[in-house]
């Protein structure tokens, strides 16, 4: 290696690193703090959980009864057919369900209208429900203010 390029090499690497730095600092800034209700006895939802404070949020918990929990969703106007294990709030938002992080941060940044995201029931392969690749389709919804939803993401099946 000519020492020009070693130079280059190193100054390249010191610049990969200064970025690296910079991201970890934006990202512990905006570590978004969520509060999840859910059955104390659920696995599927610690699962989930670690799986988005790994990607960053910083979360905090409170226990529900089951019946609690139907009370939680009602009060936000989740509707029925959207409701999954456990209820979160977030920045004015509820989160249903097994939602991926880059989900929650989608609707984060782009703010729509509507009361939240749902991913109904608990298929299998979304965060905390198993390997990602034995993954079935499903789809996050976006509950409207109406009760209305629309699809917000659609992932296909693991091949
Ligand atoms: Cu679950
Ligand atoms: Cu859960």
């Amino acid at each position: 290696m000519s020492e020009t390029s070693y130079y280059s090499r190193r100054s390249f690497l010191l610049g990969a690193a200064a970025v690296m730095v910079a991201t970890k600092s934006a990202q512990a800034q905006t570590a978004p703090q969520m509060h999840v209700f859910k059955d104390p006895n659920c696995g599927c939802c610690m699962a989930w959980i670690e799986i988005l404070e790994q990607d960053g949020f910083r979360i905090t918990t409170e226990a529900r009864t089951s019946g609690g929990l139907v009370q939680e969703k009602i009060k936000r106007g989740i509707p029925r057919n959207m409701a999954s294990c456990h209820t979160a709030d977030i920045e004015g938002y509820v989160v249903e369900g097994h939602v991926p992080a880059q989900d929650i941060r989608k609707l984060l940044a782009e703010r729509p209208e509507g009361i939240g995201l749902a991913v109904p029931g608990m298929p299998f392969g979304s965060p905390g429900m198993g390997p990602e690749h034995q993954r079935e389709a499903y789809e996050v919804h976006l509950i409207l203010r109406d009760g209305s939803t629309r699809v917000f993401t659609r992932y296909d099946a693991a091949a």
